[in-house]
């Protein structure tokens, strides 16, 4: 009974669990089918009552994992539906439970441990490959965004601060550190945040006004009509050659207001952007755009017609959350930079990479640079050994 109050009181304070969770263990194994009871999650036969049982009760450095069976006429849909009571029942955060059907049973994930608040950066295992960390979930498993995926084209949301920047920076240093991609970076901070990346050989294309992104979105989209006119000639459907992707470093920019006078040069790249979002995949034309105050027609015209992954650090209210997301969820994330919530199929919270500006300058050191900043902006994009690499038809 000891065991079962202090396992009880200190339900709620995370790090103290994890170092109780087996003196809790009991706890659980009793409590689950009490909290069932509580909320007619049984089935009755005659007068009596069958209830989910937890057969096992496995402590995983993650938290505890209770393997449960469930009566015949109990469906594990039925108990999933009720995981925010069962947690309430069980006294850990809802958040914090997991539960998924698995060998005619229920597995129920209780993770206790803390979501670090800090990752450091690492250099990616394999350079030539398009996937960029995005962070770790509360197992610490590592998530990551595929360039080279079936979601094609990023967008990052998130208040002041949140750490859009930063997952910019350490995407672009892995990019840039293996698979190179032809970049066309806009940094309408004026150039404070991806200024560290200009010189680089990768980089076709540096803009830090909005004049500069309608230029350099439309030379990526000539790009890709180049691109897809090589595709038809040779009969191939996708772009097997190296990447573009265009980065824009806060979009918030390019919401126009009555009587902007750059209101036509908006329109003219929210209407480049829809363009590239629509057919740049198969062209290997990327975007990765972030954006503090998400404007409903931009993303509109991204994502919610093309299928793109997000990620959302924590929104001043659920309407930016929703805009982003289609759920208010990031507007509770806790106020820690770099946590964000991460949607590709699924949505998962997760702790994005941290990498000094200091640091990716360090490790972008050696890489290829261009000589003079007039090459950047003059420079063809069009490069001659890529047209060689769109050959290879995919089935
Ligand atoms: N992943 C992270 N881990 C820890 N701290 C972070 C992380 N991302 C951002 N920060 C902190 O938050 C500050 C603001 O981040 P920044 O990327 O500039 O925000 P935003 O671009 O969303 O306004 C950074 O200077 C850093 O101190
Ligand atoms: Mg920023």
């Amino acid at each position: 009974m000891l065991t079962l109050g202090i396992s009880l009181l200190v339900g709620s304070v995370g790090t103290l669990i994890h170092n109780l969770s087996f003196s809790s263990s009991f706890s659980f194994r009793k409590h689950f089918p009490v909290a069932c009871r509580t909320l007619g999650l049984s089935v009755t036969h005659g007068n009596e009552i069958a209830l989910p049982s937890v057969n096992k009760v496995i402590n995983e450095s993650w938290g505890v994992r209770l393997l449960v069976g469930l009566p015949v006429g109990l469906s594990s849909a039925k108990v999933i539906d009720h995981k925010d009571a069962i947690a309430e029942a069980l006294r850990v955060p809802a958040d914090s439970v997991e539960m998924r059907y698995a060998n005619d049973g229920l597995i129920v994930d209780i993770v206790t441990q803390q979501m670090p608040t800090r990752l450091p950066y690492k250099a990616p295992d394999d350079p030539d490959s398009y996937r960029v960390l995005i962070g770790v979930n509360q197992r610490n498993e590592p998530r990551y965004y595929d360039f080279d995926g079936s979601y094609p084209h990023l967008l990052i949301g998130g208040i002041s601060g949140g750490g859009k920047s930063v997952i910019l920076r350490s995407i672009l240093t892995t990019l840039v550190s293996g698979p190179a991609p032809d970049l066309y970076l806009c940094d309408l901070k004026g150039g404070v945040e991806l200024g560290i990346f200009r010189r680089l050989a990768c980089v076709k294309g540096f803009g830090t006004t909005i004049e500069d992104v309608r230029r350099l979105a439309a030379e990526l989209e000539a790009e890709m009509l180049r691109r897809y006119a090589i595709l038809a000639e040779n009969g191939a459907q996708s772009w097997t050659g190296k990447k573009a992707i265009l980065v824009i470093d806060e979009l918030a920019d390019f919401k126009s207001r009555a009587g902007d006078p750059d209101a036509k040069v908006k329109a003219e790249i929210k209407a480049i952007i829809a363009r590239i979002s629509a057919k740049g995949r198969a062209a290997g034309v990327l975007l990765v755009l972030a954006t503090q105050r998400p404007s409903a027609d931009v993303v509109d015209g991204m994502i919610k017609t093309n299928i793109a992954a997000s990620i959302c650090f924590r929104t001043r209210d659920t309407t930016q959350s929703r805009i982003i997301l289609d759920s208010p969820a990031a507007a509770d994330l806790p106020d820690i930079p770099g946590r964000l919530i991460f949607q590709t199929a699924y949505d998962e919270t997760l702790q994005a990479p941290f990498l000094s500006a200091e640091e990716a300058r360090r490790l972008i050191a050696d890489l290829p640079q261009r000589q003079h900043e007039e090459v950047v902006q003059n420079e063809p994009h069009i490069n001659q050994a890529d047209a060689m690499d769109c050959d290879i038809i995919e089935l």
